[in-house]
């Protein structure tokens, strides 16, 4: 649980944060109540977690049965025996935020889609995660808040549910998760006094760095400039700040437009199950183990389940050995070297790992320096799983310091920085600016103007003022990036 240093004044009330990643998703509450603290709890012990028991995070999965109906959900999809899910033609929705992608983010990144599971649309999957993360959550706060039971009846009908997206997402992806998180048993705005807000995963960062204290909140001064790395599993969001004011609280100001760029850990993995199925498949290895097809895919997996651990610790001078058959193995030719079952890849000056990280390392570094050209930063807040890497880290320093700029890369931050920033932001919004992500604007009938590019080859008409206009083009209210006030209204005649 994590505490603000302050007292709620204002109505009882019940607010919940989800926040719905590619890999892992997490749910945060507060429960406020006059003269109460402002508390922020996140939501864990997630059914069957094992490794990871006790963290306030959950794998976003579902396994559907052959009747389209969700069997498992989250750590315990994480635990279904293969086999058996083969056996009863179970089918698993894994990655499905990709396919909510807007269509101009995956053709500019080229971003793959994930294959769904047959005949179930992408708003039911997610409409049946939320159900999952909720059925736990009120089960999580009936059991920990007194008479929870009784609290959570009379106020969930009057929350803010706050579900946040990554910084390239807009209307209509907004749309899809409002349905499938009414669908799913969020209270109906348009028929109770709910309210469903949504807020950009990187605004939400922001506001967990502003909570805790340990990033060392002395050099938050007026006029201070900073960046929000957001590593997580698809996309890496980066926003710029400007500290506008730090009393009576702290007030920032977006800078510029936010990247979103695909650089995310799931395609590290893509490229390390890549090659190891390279490695694993070579005809002579697989005729020297004796293995079958079922042999070569166990084997494949066992590789990237412990890759997904291995990756973590990850750094730049570090090899890896990933425990792919069992122990008896001992085999060393056609590039492939196994010990005691373990497959070596490579350290040093051109290491195999690094070469899985570095497209995605270098796709942020570029990125970064988008983001801070110009500008005067010294410190980068680093937030997300991958934002964890020592590999990333260690590769971030080095490219700032040889630019010359001394950049501080805060640490320990939790991976789940989202779902609780986006509570702080709920309680007490800091941001008052931001940059558009789109152009906003209407089609409207101009007045023809022959050297205009936009009006050559286009139909001429006659108004009724006698002046020669075009239909349909484009006038712009707000431009995309231009900084705008929270409250600031934009209005053209
Ligand atoms: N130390 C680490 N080094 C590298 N990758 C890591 C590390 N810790 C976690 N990851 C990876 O980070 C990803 C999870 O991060 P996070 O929970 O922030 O992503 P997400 O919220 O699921 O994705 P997104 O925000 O892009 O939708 C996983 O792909 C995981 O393998
Ligand atoms: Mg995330």
């Amino acid at each position: 649980m994590s505490f603000i240093n302050d007292t709620w004044y204002g109505p009882e009330k019940i607010m919940l944060a989800i926040d719905i990643g590619t890999t892992y998703s997490a749910v945060s509450y507060s429960y406020l109540y006059k003269g109460g603290p402002r508390s922020i709890t996140s939501v864990s012990n997630w059914p069957d977690q094992r490794r990871q028991a006790g963290e306030p995070k959950v794998p976003t999965l579902i396994w559907y049965d052959q009747d389209k109906k969700p069997v498992r959900h989250g750590a315990s999809a994480l635990v279904a025996n293969a086999m058996e899910a083969k056996e009863n033609g179970w089918q698993l929705a894994k990655l499905f935020k990709l396919n909510l992608h807007p269509e101009t983010m995956r053709s500019e990144h080229q971003l793959k889609t994930s294959d769904l599971p047959d005949g179930i649309p992408l708003t039911q999957i997610y409409s049946d995660f939320i159900q999952y993360l909720l059925q736990h959550t009120r089960h999580f706060f009936e059991t920990r808040v007194v008479e929870g039971e009784s609290v959570w009846n009379n106020h969930i009908n009057s929350a803010d549910i706050i579900i946040t997206h990554p910084n390239g997402w807009g209307i209509h992806e907004q749309d899809v998760l409002r349905k499938a998180a009414i669908s799913a048993g969020c209270p109906d705005p348009t028929k109770t006094t709910a309210h469903i807000h949504f807020l950009t995963e990187a605004e939400a960062s922001v506001h967990f760095c502003m909570l805790k204290a340990n990033i060392g909140s002395d050099w938050l001064k007026p006029g201070v400039q900073f960046v929000v790395c957001d590593a997580g599993g698809s996309t890496v969001d980066i926003t710029t700040y400007e500290v506008t004011r730090t009393n009576p609280s702290l007030l920032l100001e977006e800078k510029r437009a936010s990247a979103c760029i695909q650089a995310g850990a799931i395609f590290i993995d893509e490229a390390a199950t890549g090659h190891l199925r390279r490695l694993l498949s070579n005809p002579e290895w697989v005729a020297y183990a004796k293995f079958d097809n079922s042999d070569i895919e166990d084997s494949i997996r066992r590789g990237i389940e412990n890759f997904d651990f291995e990756k973590k610790s990850f750094g730049p001078r570090d090899g890896l050995r990933l425990e792919v058959v069992s122990s008896r193995f001992k085999y060393e030719a056609n590039g492939l070297q196994i010990r005691r079952g373990e497959l070596l890849l490579s350290q040093g000056v051109i290491s195999t790992v690094a070469s899985f990280f570095d497209p995605c390392v270098d796709m942020i570094v570029v990125a970064l320096k988008g983001q801070i050209m110009t500008l005067d930063i010294n410190h980068i807040l680093l937030v997300g799983g991958f934002g964890e890497s020592p590999y990333l880290r260690q590769k971030l320093i080095h490219t700032m310091a040889n630019e010359n700029r001394q950049i501080t890369i805060a640490n320990d931050l939790t991976a789940k920085a989202v779902a609780e920033g986006a509570l702080v932001w709920g309680t007490q919004p800091s941001v008052n600016s931001r940059a558009c992500r789109f152009s906003y604007g209407i089609s409207a009938r101009d007045i023809y103007h022959p050297d205009d590019e936009e009006h050559k080859g286009r139909d001429i008409v006659r108004s009724l003022d006698g002046k020669n206009r075009v239909d349909y083009v484009w006038s712009p209210i707000v431009a995309r990036g231009q900084v705008i006030k929270a409250k600031e209204m934009s209005s053209r005649e």
